[in-house]
Formats: structure tokens, sequence, C-alpha cells
């Protein structure tokens, strides 16, 4: 969601600010804005719009502070409070205009802090929570900004990710974190801060991250981390090793195509080192669990949202059939409210790319609160999930920048079926099947590319049905989930309506509303249950439907009478979501790039959803 930077070094501010924004566009956002400091005066600049636009206006700008400052902070903001319009965008400026701030999260008692300032004669005149933290800061103020900030974070409940200064002390950036997510990026003669790696990653590879009331003072004299009662604290400096141009776009249209190209070498990262033929086992040193240990595992429960709750219901299957441990997955907003009964042999794995959600983020303290042995399944190093779960594996996809998740599923997926491998061997999975079982995970790289190969036949499919406006994704067991994430690929970057179904499902309701407009992608992979898919099919096409069969290789006449194919390879059930989940990758976006959508930044989403 919005995207914070901050920068207190030697070079111009405003470039750092504005090109730090920037590589956080993908976040979603829809306004933006810096301020600078220089020679004891703030200068502003913001706009309801894109980058490109605030660029616009910081190269017209005349402003002494926009042109020299080598101190500044910036935001891009998606809008909660108020709609997306100039004065409701950050930086937010305090009644006295000496106090200047960017704040990512939300914050909950703001009616009650803005009328409370009122009665001190301090009005806000945004539509904005933020807004009132900057005018507490500034009346809390009597000569020292941390001493402000943390008086006024006292006063606020909420969440918070937050960078402030004022021309009161000019050479100062006060950062401070609460559920929003703040990194600092240690450079030669300089430091940056931003709410995501990506902002930082082409100054410095050294970055500290700050945990929740953690607050950061940075000055000539370097960067000093305090409590919120303003005791001295430790936090490591950590190497963050991203590959130059990883988060670039290349010679790639989007960054989504990208993404969905790099998955062979995306699932390799993931699977390197983690399969061990020897004993046809997964090795995940996150969690290292003896087997005595893994033996006492009573139950898994898997929580997420969106396309990483989809790879989760793999993962469910993936265990109950294989270590037959039950298991189950559930929508992480629903986790976390509904009380969940939870014992101490659960074990919940928290599934999430950005590693920031809101949600499964609050599932997870939920769990841990209820004693659960608890698991991180992220991609985003040093992420907040990644760091309350210790017990984590990471994903290894390098950054996923398009909103739309591609080569986090595909890795998440990759990491489950580990996850149930070595949960099984400890069961009832013998060495052997294990040892199979590893070598078709590590052909899925080669599974992938094959599909990849297909891209233009996939493209002539999508042009097909670009012009649709409802669409329908059926199949049963592991081809369930990919259903959903098939339909959740397609509407969320087309904006066509797309509900992905249970193929069994379909008769219940969702047919009446098929006609010859309304396609069905219908996965006929050759899994168990693939008869009665087919059967679904066919009651699709008897109601002029137009379906688009997705089949296996070597298994093409099943397709006989439909519309169109899709040919997948073929393998075993549990891996087939993989390469079935990239065709449908691959065609949600050529649909999306016939009807002149933009891909990377659909409308309303926000690559990283931080509020609940
Ligand atoms: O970062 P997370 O994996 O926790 O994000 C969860 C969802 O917000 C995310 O998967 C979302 O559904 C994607 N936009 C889907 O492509």
């Amino acid at each position: 969601m919005c995207g914070i930077v901050g920068y207190f070094g030697k070079r111009k501010a405003s470039e750092i600010l504005v090109d730090g924004l920037r590589r956080m566009e993908y976040r979603g956002y829809d306004s933006a804005g810096i301020a600078c400091l220089f020679d004891g005066q703030i200068g502003l600049v913001k706009n309801a719009g894109k980058i490109k636009d605030l660029r616009a206006g910081v190269n017209a700008s005349t402003d002494a502070s926009i042109l020299n400052a080598t101190l500044g902070i910036g935001h891009t903001r998606w809008a909660t409070h108020g709609p997306p319009n100039e004065l409701n965008a950050h930086p937010h400026l305090d009644a006295s205009g000496h106090f200047a701030m960017v704040h990512n999260g939300i914050i909950e008692n703001y009616k009650e802090v803005r009328n409370g300032l009122a009665q001190h004669g301090v009005e806000c005149i945004s539509d904005t929570d933020s807004e009132v933290l900057i005018q507490l800061i500034g009346y809390c103020y009597q000569g020292n900004l941390e001493d402000a900030v943390s008086e006024a974070l006292k006063k606020i409940k909420g969440t918070y990710g937050i960078v402030v200064m004022t021309d009161h002390e000019p050479g100062k950036l006060v950062t401070a974190r609460c559920g929003s997510p703040i990194v600092l990026g240690i450079g030669k003669d300089e430091t940056l801060v931003a709410s995501d790696a990506s902002a930082i990653i082409p100054h410095t590879r050294d970055a500290v991250y700050l945990e929740d009331f953690d607050m950061a003072v940075i000055t000539d004299d370097g960067v000093e981390m305090l409590d919120l009662q303003h005791a001295p604290i430790n936090r490591e400096v950590t190497a963050m090793d991203w590959e130059e141009g990883a988060a670039e776009k290349g010679d790639y249209a989007h960054f989504m195509l990208k993404e969905m190209f790099e998955q062979p070498d995306a699932i390799g990262n993931a699977i390197r080192g983690r399969l061990d033929f020897d004993m046809g086992t997964a090795v995940l040193s996150g969690l290292d669990f003896s087997p005595r240990e893994t033996a006492l595992i009573g139950r898994v429960l898997v929580v997420g949202c969106g396309t990483s709750m989809h790879a989760g219901m793999v993962g469910e299957y993936a265990i109950e059939e294989m270590a037959g441990i039950p298991s189950e997955v559930e929508q992480a907003a629903e986790f976390r409210y509904r009380n969940p009964i939870i014992t101490p042999t659960d074990l919940v794995v928290a599934i999430s790319q950005s590693g920031e959600t809101a949600d499964t983020l609050a599932a997870v303290r939920e769990a841990k609160h209820k004693g659960a042995i608890v698991s991180g399944l992220c991609n985003v190093v040093g992420s907040t999930i990644a760091r309350e779960t210790g017990r984590g594996v990471y994903l290894h996809a390098g950054p996923e920048i398009g909103v739309a998740s591609t080569k986090a599923f595909t890795c998440q997926v990759s990491v489950m079926l580990m996850m149930a491998l070595k949960l099984a061997r400890t069961r009832r999975m013998p060495r052997h099947e294990g040892e199979e079982l590893c070598g078709w995970i590590e052909r899925m790289p080669e599974l992938v590319e094959k599909v990849l190969t297909q891209n233009d036949a996939i493209k002539a499919v999508a042009q097909k049905y670009a012009q649709c406006e409802d669409t329908f994704f059926i199949g049963r067991g592991y081809l369930f989930p990919v259903a959903l994430e098939g339909a959740l690929k397609l509407k969320e970057i087309s904006y066509i309506h797309a509900e992905g179904y249970h193929a069994a499902e379909l008769k219940h309701g969702p047919i009446a509303l098929l006609q010859e407009n309304t396609p069905v992608v219908a996965l006929l992979n050759n899994i168990p249950g693939k008869d009665k898919t087919l059967g679904n099919a066919e009651e699709c096409k008897a109601r002029n439907a137009p379906v688009i069969a997705v089949v296996s290789e070597g298994d093409e006449g099943v397709a006989d009478g439909f519309d169109d194919v899709i040919v997948v390879p073929d393998c075993p059930p549990c891996i087939t979501p993989v390469p079935t989940v990239v065709a449908l990758q691959l065609l949600a976006y050529h649909i999306a790039a016939a009807r002149g959508c933009e891909i990377d930044q659909p409308r309303n989403l926000a690559k990283s959803v931080t509020v609940e």
C-alpha cells in the first residue's frame, strides 16, 4: 500500500526521494509527495496522480529547499481516509509549518485526537487520519524532536511507520514503527529510510529493520536506536541479498510478464539445497523439528490471504494425502477473529509473499498467543511475519513487483510440497516414494519452462476471449485451488468478472449464468476426478458456454468437442498445480494486455495489504 522514503546525506535529496518513490510504485498508490529541508525552510511538492506528475512538479519547482536540500522525506499514498487529492497527499505539515511527516498505517483514534487538538486551538485541514499525528508532534514539541515524537506516539492507537523532520532541528530525521515496516539503509555518508527495501537497494545493501516501538534518530553523528522510553537498543545490520536489476523490468513489457518467465529460476532457488534424495525427504532449516517433535504434530493449520491462501490449499491437500496429518487452510482474517481452537500440538503455517499482510500477521500473533507452533513462509527477507514467526522458510523467489502474484505462488506451492514431504517421511511415506517425489519437485522448473514455451499459443487463445465480461474456472482436487487462483489472476488484472468454482459446485447455482459469451476454463488434467470434471465441462458446453480445456500432454483427446485447448505437461497430481497455474497466469496476462489494462498496477489494488 503506501510507500515511505527518507534521505539524510550529502546528495540532492529530491532526486533520491522521487526515484525511491518510483521504485515503490508497484505497491499501489494514488497520490505522492516529497518535503525537503534546506537552510531552515521546508519545501513541499505533492499531487494526486502518478510519480511522473510528481517528478514534473519537482523539476519545475524553484523552491530553494527542493533544489538544494540533502535531507527530506517522501510518500506514495493509497487512499483510506479521504479521497486522493493534493490536500490529503503526504507529507503532512503541522499547523505551524515547521514539522513535516510521512505516515503509513492507520491512526484508529484519529477523531478523538483531532477533537482534543481542536480544543487547544489546533485545527486539522485534511481528511486523513495521518495529519493528526504531525499536529500532535508539533503540539508536543519542546525543543527535541524525538521527545515530541515519542510523546505523540504514546497518545495514538493504531499502526504507524513514520518519518518526521522539523526546521527547528535541521540536521535530524526521526523514524519509528509499530505495525508498518521501516527499514534503514546504511550507506557511506548517508542514511536512507524506507517502508520497502526496493527504495534502498540502489544505494546500499546494509539494512537495519526496525521492530515495533523502535525509534531511530538520524543525525550527522549516525543512527541512534531507541525505544519509546528513550532507552538505547541494538538492532543488527543485515546484508540484503537482492541481485542487481532484480527489481527492474528489463526488456519485458511488464513486471508480471518478467516474473512469470522467472519462474523456472525462482522455483529452482526455492528448492535448491532442500531436497535430500538419499533419505527421500526435504531439509527445511526453518522447520528444524526432530523426527520425534514432528511425530507429535497433531494438525497443520495454514493461514493466508489471496494467492497465498490458494497456495496454502495445495499444501493442505498434500499434507493430508502424504503425511496423513489433518490439515486445514483458513483465510487469515477469519482465523484471527473467530476465536479458533488451537492446541499445543498444532503447527500453524502463515503464508505471505510480502510478510506484511495485516490479517496474516494478526493470525500469527493469535496463534502464538494460543500456544501453537508457528512457522512463516515468506518471500521478503526480514519482513515482519518472517521475523515474528522465527521458525520460517524463505521462498527465495526474488522481489515480486507486479501486484498480481505469480512466481510467489509457484514457489509457495514448491515449499509447501517440500513441507508435506518432510512431514510425510517422518510418518507413513516410504523412502522410495519420497525419493520419487524429490525427483518430481526437482523437475518443476523444467515443467514450467515447457508451459512458457507455449506463450504464443496461449496468447492466441487469450485474444479470442479478451472481450468477454464473465468467466468461470472449474477444477477438482489439487486443481480446485488452481481454478480459484486462475480466476483471481484474471479478475485483478483484466477487470473481467471471473469466478473460480469446484467443478461439482457449478450445478448448485452458478450454471444459471452460463451463456454463449461466458467462457469456462475447465482444468481437465490427468488427475483423479478428471472424468467427473469432463462431465461438468460437457454440461457447460451443452449450455452454449465456450470451453477452454486445459489438458495433460498425451491426453489431448479429452479436449475433443471443446472450443480451445491448452496442453500442460503430465505429472503427478500434487505437482500439477504448478505448470497448470502458469498457463492460467499467461492466459490472464494476455487477456489483460489485449484489453489495454494497467497490468502491473491494477486499479484499487496494492501489492501489500497492510490494513485490515
Ligand atoms: O503478501 P501476501 O502474500 O500476504 O499477500 C496476500 C494477498 O494480498 C495477495 O496474494 C493478493 O491476493 C495478490 N494480489 C494476488 O495476485
